[in-house]
C-alpha cells in the first residue's frame, strides 16, 4: 500500500511525520519503504546526514534505474529509503513534455510494491508534476496539520487537485487523515478539528503531536524521535497516531 504525506504548506511536519511514522510501522514489524521526493530531500538528511548518492528518487523516476540499485538501508533502524536530491527540483520541466508524464513514478514502483508492507512517500510542499506523480502512485494520504497556522485554503487545494486526478487522470485517492502536529494550544487544535470535521468530514488522529525540541534535536541526530528521546511526548504521540492508522 502507498501512501503520500502530503501538504503544500511548509513546515507542518511532513517530512517528520514522514520518518517517525516510518520508524514506528518498522517497530510494529511491517517492512517499509520510504521515498523522498523534496528536492530539499530532509528526510534523506534526517536519516542519513550530509551523506550523498549516487542514485537517488530522480534515477528512479527520470532515468527508468531499477529500484535495487537506489535504495539505501538506514542505519539507526530498519527501513528502506530511495534518498531524495537536488536534482528532484528539475524533474517537473523534464517531465512536462513527456508522454504519461503524471504515471512516470507508479510505473516505477510496480515492482516493488509487493515487497514492502507500506510505501511512504515525502512530499514537497509544492504542488507540481512530481507531486501529482506521488499522487498516482497512492492509494491514500496523510495530511499534516499544524493548527498554529492552520488555514481551510491549504485543505482545499489538496481536495481539488485530488478531485482533478479522479476526473482526469481516472485515480481515486483517499484522505486517510489528518495529523496533527507541532501542536502547542488546546484550544486552538479543538478549534482546527472542527472546522475539519464539520466542513470535510475527514478523520482526525486523536492523538497530537506537541511542538518539542526533542523532535528537532532527534533530526539533527539522524534518530527518529523515539531513538533519540524514547519517552518523549512526541515520541509516544507518533507511536500511538501509528497504532491509530493502522487501526482504522
Ligand atoms: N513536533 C515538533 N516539535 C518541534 N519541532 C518540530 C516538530 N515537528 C517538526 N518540527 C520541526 O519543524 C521543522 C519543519 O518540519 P518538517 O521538515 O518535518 O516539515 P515539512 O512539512 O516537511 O517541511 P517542508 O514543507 O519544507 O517539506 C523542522 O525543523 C522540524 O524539525
Ligand atoms: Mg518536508
Amino acid at each position: 500500500m502507498v501512501i503520500s504525506i502530503i501538504n503544500q504548506k511548509g513546515g507542518v511536519a511532513k517530512t517528520t511525520t514522514a520518518v517517525n511514522l516510518a520508524y514506528e510501522w518498522a517497530r510494529l514489524g511491517q517492512k517499509i519503504l520510504l521515498i523522498d521526493l523534496d528536492p530539499q530531500a530532509s528526510a534523506t538528511k534526517s536519516i542519513f546526514g550530509d551523506e550523498e548518492f549516487d542514485n537517488t528518487a530522480f534515477d528512479l523516476i527520470l532515468q527508468n534505474k531499477p529500484a535495487s540499485q537506489i535504495i539505501q538501508k538506514s542505519k539507526n533502524f530498519s527501513i528502506d529509503v530511495i534518498p531524495g536530491e537536488i536534482l528532484m527540483s528539475g524533474v517537473d520541466l523534464k517531465l512536462a513534455t513527456q508522454y504519461g508524464r503524471e504515471k512516470y513514478l507508479r510505473k516505477a514502483l510496480m515492482p516493488l510494491k509487493s515487497k514492502y508492507d507500506r510505501i511512504i512517500i515525502d512530499c514537497s510542499p509544492t504542488l507540481g508534476l512530481v507531486t501529482v506523480n506521488a499522487l498516482m502512485a497512492s492509494k491514500e494520504i496523510l495530511i499534516p496539520i499544524c493548527p498554529e497556522y492552520f488555514s481551510l485554503k491549504g485543505i482545499e487545494l489538496i481536495i481539488g487537485t485530488l478531485k482533478s486526478i479522479r476526473s482526469g487522470l481516472g485515480h481515486k485517492v483517499q484522505v486517510r487523515g489528518i495529523v496533527i502536529t507541532r501542536y502547542k494550544n488546546r484550544k486552538v487544535v479543538t478549534d482546527v478539528i472542527q472546522r475539519v470535521t464539520e466542513t470535510y468530514g475527514f478523520k482526525v488522529y486523536k492523538n497530537y503531536v506537541p511542538d518539542t525540541i526533542s523532535v528537532e534535536e532527534a533530526h539533527h541526530n539522524h534518530k527518529p524521535v523515539a531513538l533519540f528521546a524514547p519517552t518523549s511526548k512526541a515520541t509516544l504521540a507518533y507511536r500511538a497516531i501509528a497504532k491509530e492508522i493502522q487501526k482504522s
